[in-house]
C-alpha cells in the first residue's frame, strides 16, 4: 500500500510501507508555499531513510518564533501534547473547543507537517464529568468523544493514538475510569469508533515502559496480538520511550520487541522520546554525551526496522519540557543543538 508520507518541498515524497496493510490513508492537506532551504538537517536525513521525525507541540508555544523557526526547519511531524487531551477538546459534556488543536493542525498542513493526535483516551487530563456516569452514559460519551474528535479532523490527521497506558507496570490492566466503567473491550470499542470516524487514519495503542522485552511489553504484545486476532482496526504501537541516560533496556531487547510487535503485521513507532539526565555522573559534557549515545541508538533501531514510521521526541528544547529542570531534549534553552542533535542526526543518517 502506498502511503502519502510526508510532503517535503518542493517534492512530494511518496513512501511505501511494506505490509502495511491498510486500504486507505490520510491525505495531507496541500502544502502552499515552503522555502526548500526551510527543511532542515533532522527533516531531510529522516525523508531519505522513510522516517518521520516528530515533536510534540503545545499549540501556545507557536506564537515564539524562535520556536518556530527550529520545529518548522528539524521536524516532518507533530504530535499535540496536550491540545487533543479531553479535557482540553471537551471540557464539558459535547462542547467541544478545537481551537489550540486546529492552531497546531494549520501549522503542519502549513510546512508539510504529518499530525498524530494524542490522545482520545487516558486515564489523565481528562474532565471530572466523567466520575459517576452510568455504564451506558460512559458508553456514549465515549463514543461521542471520539467521533466528536476523529471526525473533526477527518482526513487532516495522519495517525492517532487511541488508547494511552491502559496497562500497569505490572501488566494489570490499570483502573481507569473507562476499565471500571466498560471493561476490557474499551480498547476494542475505542479503535472500532476511532475507524469509523475516519477509515483513513492510522490508529495506534501508546504505552511506556513496554519498550524493551520484558513483562509489561510481554502484555502489550498479548492486547495488540488479540486485537489484530479479532480484526480491530489498530495499526501501531507507539512506545514512548521517556527514558535515562544512567540506565535504560539494551538495544537488543528494543529492537526484538519492535521485530515481534512488527511481525503481528504493525507499525511500531517511537512517540515520546526524551533522555533524562537525572542520575548520571561525570563532567557535564560526559553526561551530554552519554545522553547523544542513547538518542543514537534508540533513533538507529528505528532506521533499522523497516516498520518503524519514525521518532517523535516529547518536545525538541530544554526550554520547553515537562521533566524540566532536567535537560532531556535535542536543543539547550536558547535552542541550540546539543549533542544529542547530533547523535539523532548521525543515526537518520546512518553513521
Ligand atoms: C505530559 C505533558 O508533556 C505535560 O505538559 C502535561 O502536564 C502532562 O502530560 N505520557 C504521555 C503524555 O502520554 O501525554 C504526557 O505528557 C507524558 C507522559
Amino acid at each position: 500500500m502506498t502511503v502519502l508520507f510526508a510532503r517535503l518541498a518542493p517534492v512530494l515524497v511518496v513512501v511505501t510501507l511494506a505490509g502495511c496493510d491498510r486500504s486507505t490513508a490520510t491525505s495531507p492537506s496541500p502544502v502552499t508555499s515552503i522555502p526548500s532551504s526551510s527543511s532542515g538537517p533532522l527533516r531531510t536525513a529522516g525523508s531519505a531513510v522513510n522516517k518521520l521525525v516528530g515533536a510534540a507541540v503545545q499549540a501556545g508555544l507557536l506564537s515564539d518564533a524562535s520556536y518556530r523557526t527550529v520545529l518548522d526547519r528539524e521536524f516532518s511531524a507533530i504530535t499535540t501534547e496536550n491540545d487533543l487531551k479531553w479535557a482540553n477538546v471537551e471540557p464539558v459534556p459535547g462542547g467541544f473547543d478545537f481551537a489550540s488543536a486546529d492552531a497546531i493542525v494549520g501549522h503542519a498542513s502549513a510546512f508539510g507537517m504529518q499530525v498524530k493526535g494524542h490522545t482520545l483516551l487516558w486515564h489523565q487530563q481528562i474532565p471530572g464529568w466523567l466520575d459517576g456516569l452510568s455504564p451506558d452514559a460512559l458508553r456514549q460519551a465515549v463514543t461521542d468523544h471520539i467521533q466528536g474528535v476523529v471526525g473533526h479532523y477527518r482526513g487532516r490527521v495522519r495517525a492517532w493514538d487511541v488508547v494511552n497506558e491502559a496497562l500497569n507496570d505490572d501488566g494489570s490492566w490499570r483502573d481507569t475510569v473507562f476499565w471500571r466503567g466498560l471493561g476490557d473491550s474499551y480498547v476494542a470499542d475505542a479503535f472500532r469508533v476511532a475507524h469509523a470516524a475516519d477509515p483513513g487514519a492510522l490508529l495506534f495503542y501508546n504505552d511506556y515502559g513496554a519498550e524493551g522485552l520484558g513483562g509489561k511489553a510481554d502484555r502489550v504484545y498479548a492486547l495488540v496480538r488479540d486485537l489484530k486476532a479479532a480484526g480491530v482496526p489498530i495499526d501501531g504501537v507507539g512506545l514512548q520511550m521517556h527514558i535515562s541516560a544512567a540506565g535504560r533496556p539494551s538495544d537488543a531487547s528494543i529492537g526484538a520487541n519492535m521485530r515481534r510487535l512488527a511481525d503481528l503485521g504493525l507499525l511500531v513507532t517511537i512517540s515520546e522520546m526524551d533522555v533524562q539526565l537525572a542520575g548520571v555522573g561525570g563532567t557535564q559534557a560526559e553526561r551530554l554525551d552519554a545522553q547523544r549515545a542513547a538518542y543514537h541508538s534508540v533513533v538507529a533501531l528505528c532506521v533499522a526496522e523497516p516498520r518503524c514510521d519514525g521518532v517523535t521526541f516529547w518536545g525538541f528544547t530544554d526550554a520547553h519540557t515537562w521533566l524540566a529542570p532536567d535537560l532531556p531534549l535535542l536543543f539547550d534553552v536558547q535552542y541550540q543543538p546539543k549533542p544529542a542533535y547530533s547523535g539523532v542526526l548521525d543515526a537518520l543518517s546512518g553513521r
